[in-house]
């Protein structure tokens, strides 16, 4: 779906398709080198990273497994619950692997931090994050992402997997979402 079709929902587009795709082709160089002659799981965190990890994986020159969580830490609304609940959990055991979670967003960082405590409290080897974007609000949790593709302003954006009332995911670009439809 593109500008065209929204009407004036879209305020303005942070991130263009074409800045994403470059961004994470370049991330994945990164990560094959990282983790070259590594074990490497993705676990993906539904709903929002279905577009990351879809082009994201698509870019890595190598093998890797491909799992899936959904937590929930929002509501039906733009503000943080700061609720974390395991909605669907792995697949598979990821005891002794190397995990790289991929995220759409790093807000708050609680979903993350949370995230990562749970994977390796299971006994993961290693965890590590890949978020598409990076809000200021998370500079003062303690999360690190090693892979960030942008950093943003603090203000609600949708498109390219994330929503509002599950709308917008199907947008290849990322745009603040117009006031108008929420407050
Ligand atoms: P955090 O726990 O505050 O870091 O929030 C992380 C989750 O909140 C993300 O995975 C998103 O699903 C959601 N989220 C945070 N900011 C936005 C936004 O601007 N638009 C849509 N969803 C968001
Ligand atoms: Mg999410």
């Amino acid at each position: 779906m593109d500008l065209s079709a929204l009407g004036n929902d879209i305020e303005r587009v942070v991130v263009s398709e074409e800045q994403i795709q470059n961004r994470l082709k370049e991330l994945a160089a990164q990560v094959n080198k990282d983790y070259e002659g590594r074990d490497l799981i993705l676990v993906g965190v539904l709903k929002g990273a279905i577009m990351a990890m879809a082009d994201f994986s698509r870019h890595l020159q190598r093998h890797v497994d491909m799992d899936w969580m959904a937590v929930s830490s929002y509501g039906a609304g733009t503000k943080s619950s700061g609720v974390v609940r395991i909605l669907k959990d792995l697949d598979s055991d990821i005891l002794g692997r190397e995990v790289l979670i991929v995220e759409d967003i790093l807000d708050t960082g609680l979903t993350l931090s949370w995230l990562t405590e749970n994977l390796l409290s299971r006994g993961a080897k290693s965890v590590s994050v890949l978020t598409v974007l990076r809000k200021p609000d998370a500079a003062t949790v303690k999360v690190e992402a090693k892979y960030v593709g942008f950093d943003i302003p603090s203000e609600f954006v949708v498109g390219y997997g994330l929503d509002f009332n599950q709308k917008y995911r199907n947008l290849p670009f990322i745009g603040v979402l117009a006031k108008h439809l929420y407050s």
